[in-house]
């Protein structure tokens, strides 16, 4: 099958999306895809087979005119963290053009990229704890002393359709939440003020593969940073990362359970990742966020929890191609 893996995007995670597509590339199985990696970015949509040569791809049909061969994909791998891979844009492009993807649907996506709605929908249809939030637009009515008002210190400030913690501050002193919703506004136009949960953090991917959901062994985090922030995600060694995390056995059945719910009430397709707290006092379980998109860099957690399961990333990316490509 000839496969387009799609990487870069229009975000500060477009880096990221470089690294996740490279580990995608160096473990997909050659020997069952053809793969063309895509870039995809402000100044285009094109192949580079060498670094010289840069061909267009046709937007009308998603395809490429290679030496006066015209190759169209059998499907499609999407690496593009944020926009336009993971909210939803590029999953109603292909799919007017019937090209099938390895990720969730447009609806899912879209819903998902945005923090706020993510979290009012899983409190609606699955009764999770959320974090206490306020989410407010730029140039909204919002009022910064009512926030600090209604909120307990110390709160995570976050562009609320950002990832990779861009643009995100921890806030300890009321005076500094006008600075962090600047920092945040630079990089989106709605923004996301949460309580601090204090609890223990981890983060675990959920997939499909012959039509069953399957959930990996959880990652914790511990961050040496204030929080998880850009560095400690991409720098190796900066955080302490445990795979499998430590739960007891009833906190692994609660999680497994929830996760999987959360994944089949959101209609979810291809492999995701949920980060939750489980809260040091009551061990409740708090969501945090789902990545529709996770990061498959060497340092990110998909890897690292398949590994952990015991199956090679070449099986894991033939698994979720089979299931999602047919
Ligand atoms: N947004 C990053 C790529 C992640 O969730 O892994
Ligand atoms: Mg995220």
């Amino acid at each position: 099958k000839i496969i387009a893996l799609l990487a870069g995007g229009t975000t500060g995670e477009w880096v990221v999306s470089v690294r996740s597509a490279l580990t995608i590339a160096q473990n997909i199985d050659t020997e069952l895809y053809e793969v063309y990696k895509i870039m995809m970015n402000d100044s285009g949509w094109f192949y580079e087979p060498s670094d010289s040569v840069k061909i267009d791809i046709d937007k009308n049909d998603f395809s490429l005119m290679i030496e006066g061969r015209k190759i169209k994909f059998d499907g499609v791998f999407i690496a593009i963290h944020g926009s336009p891979g993971e909210d939803g844009k590029l999953q109603g492009y292909f799919d007017m053009l019937n090209i099938p993807y390895t990720a969730c649907n447009t609806l899912t996506s879209s819903i998902t990229m945005n923090k706020h709605y993510t979290k009012v929908i899983v409190d609606g249809i699955l009764n999770l704890h959320n974090a206490k939030s306020v989410h407010v637009f730029k140039g909204g009515s919002y009022s910064i002393d009512k926030i600090n008002t209604d909120l307990k210190l110390p709160y995570f400030v976050k562009p609320n359709n950002g990832g990779s913690s861009i643009g995100m501050s921890k806030v300890k002193h009321a005076d500094d939440l006008s600075m962090a919703l600047e920092k945040a506004f630079n990089e989106d136009t709605q923004v996301l003020i949460e309580e601090f949960v204090n609890g223990r953090e981890f983060s675990v991917g959920v997939f499909k593969a012959n039509g069953k959901i399957k959930v990996l062994p959880a990652t914790e985090v511990i961050p040496a940073n204030e929080f998880f922030d850009f560095d400690a995600k991409y720098t190796p060694g900066a955080t302490e990362e445990i795979t499998p995390g430590r739960m007891s056995a009833p906190e692994l059945e609660m999680v497994a359970q929830i996760v999987t719910d959360v994944y089949e009430k959101l209609g979810c397709r291809g492999v995701v990742r949920v980060d939750y707290f489980l809260e040091r006092e009551t061990g409740k379980f708090f969501f945090i966020e789902i990545n529709t998109i996770p990061g498959q860099t060497a340092t990110s957690f998909i890897p690292q929890q398949v590994a952990a399961m015991g199956i090679t990333l070449k099986e894991f990316y033939t698994q979720l191609m089979k299931e999602t490509l047919g």
